[in-house]
């Protein structure tokens, strides 16, 4: 068995970012719209939305996001991805090169030296042929590729395959890359989740440590672990049976089988078992959370961070133990807790421990137990 260490992480910020006061100025603009017409036609009018109630409720100011101009107008309200031809390169494959060749940069390695790439996403553009192996043909790695998700613990998860199949020596240095375009996927005329997400790619290099070799700065992962329990709470209906569902396949119901989520039952069912996942892989290890000097959890809600902190230590945390970036990029899906590891470790001193963390849909939690080396 190996020890298994995170070589190299690359993090991509698409450079067009939109504000809580854009968005609600074009979602108020719509409703405005709507309601003359549901006043003809008798329907319910809309609620506005409030940037105000954003902050307050989510922790976030600001998202990041491909394409802005297509989600800020009233008329579209969604980003606007031009077609690409089967023989260019996907969105999505590009988005994650783009982090992944940071990550390679990160490690000092080249995409030959990479077995195998596995692309973990909430959303995937397609389901075949994999994302993985588009990237794997464009950046030019060895052995295979294959795409696998699990919401917003998508990354968590990939790295729990990753790591066990280089302890096991099955691969030798495996990408793992997580590009979220969560956006494409948003329903921005409804109001509970318009504000939530951002798109963001990352990626990370996992490889085996050689007998004796030093990698200082880097982290070993010292074990990783995954939980799920079936929830409908947050749930997207869109996927290839979609059409078959509709009295006219031709005429598919886009809007009403986009994402959607309970947020308040999420936010309390998850914030329980987050807490108790933490704690319990922990205490497999003999450690206690005041034993991490860092914990980077998924980027959903900065109340519910701080109250899975609070249960974990039975006393508040300040944000040098667990920073937070939604302020600034909104939920990223699973790029979330890997960009606010990225960014939070340049600090640590050999041997302390870290702890990666991230829930979302499924329900799914994903952990890693780090150690600086
Ligand atoms: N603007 C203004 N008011 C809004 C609003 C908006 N955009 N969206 C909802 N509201 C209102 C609701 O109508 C409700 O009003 P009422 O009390 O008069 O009925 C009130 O705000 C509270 O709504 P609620 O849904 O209970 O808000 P919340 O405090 O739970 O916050 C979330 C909503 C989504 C921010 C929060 O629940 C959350 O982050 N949950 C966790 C989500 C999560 O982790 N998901 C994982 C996915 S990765």
């Amino acid at each position: 068995m190996h020890r298994v260490i995170i070589s190299g992480i690359g993090v991509e910020i698409p450079e067009a970012s939109i504000t809580n006061e854009e968005l609600v100025a074009s979602f108020n603009t719509w409703v405005d719209m709507e309601n003359v017409r549901r006043e003809v036609s008798g329907e319910p009018l809309l609620q506005k939305s409030d940037s105000a109630f954003i902050v307050h409720a989510s922790g976030v100011q600001t998202r990041h996001v491909i394409e802005r101009e297509g989600i800020l107008d009233p008329t579209r309200m969604a980003p606007r991805f031009p077609t690409r031809p089967d023989d260019a390169l996907s969105l999505e494959a590009e988005f994650g090169i783009a982090s992944a060749s940071k990550a390679l940069d990160h490690a000092g390695l080249k995409p030959g030296d990479i077995d195998l790439v596995i692309c973990s996403a909430s959303h995937h553009q397609r389901p075949y042929p994999a994302i993985a192996i588009e990237m794997q043909q464009a950046l030019g790695t060895r052995g295979a590729g294959f795409d696998m998700g699990l919401g917003c613990s998508s990354a968590a998860a990939a790295l729990h395959i990753a790591v066990n199949l280089v302890r096991a020596g099955a691969h030798k240095r495996v990408l793992v890359t997580t590009p979220e375009i969560i956006t494409g996927h948003l329903n921005f005329r409804d109001r509970q989740t318009h504000f939530i997400f951002g798109d963001a790619s990352v990626s990370m290099i996992v490889e085996g440590l050689a007998q004796g070799e030093k990698r200082p700065g880097r982290f070993e992962v010292l074990d990783t672990r995954a939980w799920t329990q079936m929830s409908n709470s947050i749930r997207t209906n869109l996927g290839y049976y979609t059409r078959a569902t509709q009295d006219d396949p031709y005429m598919i119901d886009l809007e009403g089988n986009l994402i959607k989520q309970i947020g308040n039952k999420v936010f309390k069912e998850v914030t329980v078992a987050g807490h108790k996942f933490i704690v319990e892989f922990l205490a497999e290890h003999g450690l206690t959370p005041q034993a991490i000097r860092r914990f980077w959890l998924h980027q959903a809600n900065a109340r519910m961070n701080a109250m899975i902190l609070k249960l974990s230590f039975g006393h508040d945390v300040d944000h040098d133990r667990a920073p937070m970036v939604l302020e600034r990029l909104g939920n990223t899906a699973a790029a979330g807790a890997i960009i606010a590891l990225s960014e939070n470790h340049a600090d640590m001193k050999a041997g302390d421990y870290g702890l990666l963390c991230a829930f979302g849909a499924g329900y799914s939690i994903g952990g890693a137990l780090l150690r600086m080396l």
